[in-house]
């Protein structure tokens, strides 16, 4: 892959909810194929402190209703109106839901930072293996899907760090106003 290509790939990747997701399931194959590359990210004293785990079955129809649930009971009907209720309960059907489990090192003894920043990494690299694949995707952290994680059993020291959702697209989706800061306020030179 050359430079052209790979800054293509990084560019294109981006947020696709939920809602954007066709009912063509994700397979088996393809879900391994996209954690493998998870597996390849950098690690400091080759950590790898992470697994996943794919959340079948009830879970999908489970966390929408879950969500909408929670949102009911944050905000206002103003804010949180009834068929905003109902979309949300549907809202998870067609996503594949992979659970990201973070396992810091006991042995590596490490801060906690620079594990987390690795598990990142593991992140980014599904986030841009199912760009190429024409996958949707996202990382969802918001507060519904970090109380749903609690019901994900986990073992001594392991923390749950929220949802990766993937799913085929349906035909038409809208494309979001994408932005960054210029390259001029976030590089800067030392003086010597
Ligand atoms: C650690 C992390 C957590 C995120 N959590 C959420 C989330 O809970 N809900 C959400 O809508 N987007 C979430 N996102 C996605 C960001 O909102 C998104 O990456 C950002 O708006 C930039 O859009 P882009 O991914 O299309 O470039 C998360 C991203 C990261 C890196």
């Amino acid at each position: 892959m050359n430079f052209e290509e790979i800054t293509k790939l990084i560019r294109e990747r981006k947020t696709t909810y939920a809602y954007d997701f066709s009912d063509q399931k994700v397979d088996k194959e393809t879900i391994e194929a996209v954690v493998s590359n998870a597996l390849w990210a950098p690690t400091h004293k080759l950590t790898q402190p992470w697994r996943f785990v794919v959340l079948q079955g009830k879970h999908q129809q489970e966390l929408g209703e879950f969500m909408a649930e929670y949102y009911r009971r944050l905000y206002s009907e103003e804010d949180f109106p009834n068929d905003r209720y109902e979309a949300t309960k549907r809202y998870a059907e067609n996503a594949t839901l992979l659970a990201l489990i973070f396992q810091p090192s006991k042995r590596a003894q490490l801060p906690e930072w620079e594990e987390v920043a690795a598990i990142s990494c593991a992140v980014q690299n599904m986030w841009l293996s199912c760009t190429a694949l024409d996958i949707g995707c996202y990382w969802d952290t918001a507060g519904a899907t970090m109380e749903y994680g609690k019901r994900i059993a986990l073992d001594e020291g392991e923390r749950f760090l929220g949802i990766f959702f993937m799913g085929h697209l349906k035909d038409e989706i809208e494309s979001g106003n994408r932005r960054r800061k210029p390259l001029s306020k976030k590089l800067s030179w030392t003086k010597n």
